[in-house]
């Protein structure tokens, strides 16, 4: 079945470790907040005690006169600092868009006023405490109950659903709602800033270092040349770090105005507050079906809350456009403002939520149709989108579904509620599809071919941990014919050529291409070196007869075993590297041939232990048709994460806003939980890698996001098998399973 064949010697589907490894287990790897330089302060906001008013005093003497402390900065004294132009591109994108301290009105509690910076960050601590704010203080509007505030948008329709809805015999309508929650990363926000008159350097924690600098320039009203974004390791960012947060813009600023280096680390409280979440989303589904179960109609219509002033949109209705074939469909937005901090996209944005909802209302149906969920879902298969009438370039979620109820060994399953059994607990088995978009972001890299027999590849995007350092070595290495030992790696500099944000899962698939052709150009520039070197091998062969492969040069008539090695060329004709740059273009831009998606499914058994309240998530089978997966070590451990925060998503996580203060209550890690290992089970994951070249010549999709695609519905369901109890609102609370008990 899987239909991509390596030569033996590739690296491409080699389940290769990671060659930053080392560095990360040693400590060598210098994170963000890791940078020290001489003269370095630290800076430590103060955030907003109020969600909804405006500030009526700032009393900074105190604060002021500390010891070490060297200022505090708010509104008054930070200088100006500019809005972001509106972008529809990514190319300098920020979900924030007010620059911080811009005005008096607080939107949102721990929005920062001041900044305080001191020698240490004890000091900065202190002083930060120190500031005394006094406010004009309004009610909180952080209601979690959600209805319309903008215009409800049409995302997508065809048919006419209400009606065939109103005319069905069978149908459901009901609504899910899924909570806030917080990317709790590992790596805490940080800005490490360097003013250089006029240059500034910053060292970021990011997820995309050239739309950073094209943020950050904004910001500071400097030209993009000005501005060089540092990131060569991130301590994970789910999302929660594509965007730049206000603490970066306050360091930049603060070092502009004190010309030191600064170095701010927000706290894991301020994280909660103004660094993003995924926003709470509502979502109310309409759908009906014949007796045979053929879909007859279908209605998501969804809300997510967003801050006052950005108008973020959790697009939740991403798959219900194309999951299923039904010919009576209306897909529908609203935003709801709330004075809460900015929502950004979380792992999966839209379509996570969204599957929550329609891959728990499918099961919902199944029961009421008597039917395998599994069936429905076959029967429902569509031949093409149905959501922009194209066909599909790879779909082979039915046999993600078939491969999953295969190994799991759904065919054993016991449809009725609590009957399976096994050591005295009950089992509920639950299934869900996942799907995910397949994309490239543009893209630039440099290929070095050096005189030492080293090759080296350069690009401004980063590894987030999820393996592009090695990814591309792998690539590289193929490309030119060398061990992945030979090959170097750099990433995470803005002056680089201009890299893919790692957002949307497409830093893999948009490279590709580009790596490639910037191979294809240092091996032109290498043949003509060989031709034009007087003395050597191939000294007056036209250019045209000679070729590269397997790492050598050689006539076209001749075997590799031949040839030459690049090193040799380099070194005859006195070079010390060649370079050659490579680009490929976005797939956002064109009006798509095809419709161009990942695909899986999970099936969950979940035990319920009644006497003691106990529900553990046990066993988990997850298939991915994601295409040819170019390192199946990185890529079983980006499923397998993805699936841990699924768990989170399912049983645990759930930011709660206070409704007096309006300040999120649980913003540490003992009250905000998140799955941890003794939540989870083994994880069984497996790939389908059907050869599809669309994104590029190996087939590569991404895989950073799917994996959380459908998960919370899978163990939703798994969970209404074992208990009877059908819940829509996450996380899955004990609460929940008692209320019928
Ligand atoms: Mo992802 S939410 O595109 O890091």
């Amino acid at each position: 079945m899987p239909a991509t064949k390596d030569k033996s010697n590739s690296p491409i589907g080699r389940a290769t470790k990671r060659i930053d490894g080392p560095l990360k287990v040693t400590g060598s790897a210098i994170y963000t907040s890791d940078h020290n330089f001489p003269g370095m302060l630290y800076a430590v906001p103060v955030g907003a005690t109020i969600a909804n008013g405006t500030i009526a005093k700032l009393d900074t003497k105190e604060a002021e006169k500390m010891p070490g402390v060297k200022a505090v900065f708010h509104r008054a004294n930070i200088g100006q600092l500019f809005r972001v132009a509106p972008n529809s591109d990514f190319s300098a994108f920020s979900d924030e868009d007010r620059p911080p301290f811009d005005d008096d009105i607080i939107r949102y509690y721990g929005q920062y006023v001041a900044v305080a910076v001191a020698e240490t960050f004890e000091q900065a601590t202190a002083a930060a405490e120190a500031v005394k704010v006094t406010y004009n203080e309004k009610k909180p509007n952080v209601e979690t109950l959600l209805s319309a505030d903008s215009k409800v948008h049409v995302e997508s329709e065809r048919g006419d659903a209400q009606k065939a809805f109103d005319d069905a015999g069978l149908k459901l309508d009901v609504t899910y709602t899924t909570p806030a929650e917080t990317h709790n990363v590992i790596e805490l926000h940080s800005s490490v800033a360097v003013f250089d008159d006029p240059n500034f350097t910053l060292y970021e924690t990011t997820q995309g270092v050239v739309n950073h600098r094209n943020v950050l320039a904004q910001v500071l009203g400097v030209e993009p040349e000005n501005v060089k974004v540092i990131s060569k390791f991130l301590g994970s960012g789910f999302g929660g770090k594509i965007t730049p947060w206000p603490q970066s813009a306050i360091a930049a600023a603060v070092s502009r105005k004190l010309r030191k280096p600064i170095k701010l680390v927000i706290s894991r409280k301020m994280t909660f507050h103004a660094a993003g979440h995924r926003p709470r989303t509502q979502q109310r589904v309409r759908i009906s079906a014949d007796e045979k179960g053929k879909l007859t109609s279908l209605q998501h219509d969804y809300l997510n809350h967003t801050a006052i002033l950005d108008d973020f949109k959790e697009n939740c209705g991403e798959c219900t456009k194309y999951l299923y074939s039904c010919a009576n469909l209306r897909v529908t937005s609203a935003l709801a403002k709330r004075n809460i901090g900015t929502p950004t996209s979380m792992r999966g944005p839209g379509a996570v939520p969204g599957l929550f909802a329609t891959e728990s209302a499918l099961d919902e149906l199944a029961i009421k149709l008597k039917m395998d969920p599994l069936q429905l879902r076959i029967i429902n298969e569509p031949e093409k989108d149905e959501g922009i009438n194209i066909p599909f370039a790879s779909r082979h979620l039915i046999e993600c579904y078939k491969a999953g109820a295969d190994k799991f060994g759904w065919a054993k399953r016991d449809p009725r509620v609590g009957s399976m059994k096994r050591d005295g607990l009950t089992l509920g088995w639950g299934m869900a599809g996942a799907s995910w978009i397949a994309e490239r972001w543009p893209a630039e890299v440099a290929v070095e071919l050096r005189n030492d027999g080293t090759a080296k590849v350069s690009t401004g995007t980063q590894d987030i941990g999820t393996g592009t350092y090695t990814v591309l070595a792998q690539v590289l290495a193929d490309k030119v014919g060398l061990s992945m030992d030979k090959v170097e790696v750099v990433l995470g500099d803005s002056s680089l050529p201009p890299g893919p944000l790692s957002g949307g899962s497409m830093v893999t698939a948009s490279l590709i291409p580009a790596v490639s052709k910037a191979a294809e150009k240092v091996i032109g520039t290498l043949l003509a070196a060989a031709v034009k070197t007087p003395g050597e091998k191939y000294f007056g062969v036209e250019q045209k007869d000679m070729t590269y492969t397997e790492g050598k040069v050689h006539k076209k008539d001749e075997p590799a075993s031949a040839g030459i090695s690049f090193q040799k060329v380099l070194n005859a004709g006195n070079f010390k590297f060649l370079t050659g740059k490579g680009s490929s273009s976005t797939t956002f831009t064109a009006k798509p041939k095809v419709s161009m998606h990942s695909y899986g499914a999970h099936f969950v058994e979940v035990t319920w232990q009644e006497e003691i309240a106990r529900l553990r998530v046990n066993r988990v089978v997850t298939v991915i048709d994601a295409g040819k997966i170019i390192n199946p070590k990185a890529g079983r451990n980006q499923i397998e994460g993805a699936v841990v925060m699924g768990i989170g998503m399912a049983l645990f996580e759930h930011t709660h806003y206070e409704p007096s203060k309006g300040a999120p209550l649980n913003s540490n890690f003992a009250d905000y939980i998140v799955a941890v290992n003794a939540d989870v089970p083994a994880l069984d994951v497996h790939f389908l890698e059907f050869e599809n070249t669309e994104l590029n010549e190996y087939g590569a999709r991404g895989i950073g996001e799917i994996g959380l695609a459908g998960f919370a519905a899978a163990t939703a369901n798994a969970v209404y098998h074992a208990t009877g109890v059908r819940v829509r609102n996450l996380p899955i609370k004990i609460e929940d399973l008692l209320a019928t008990t």
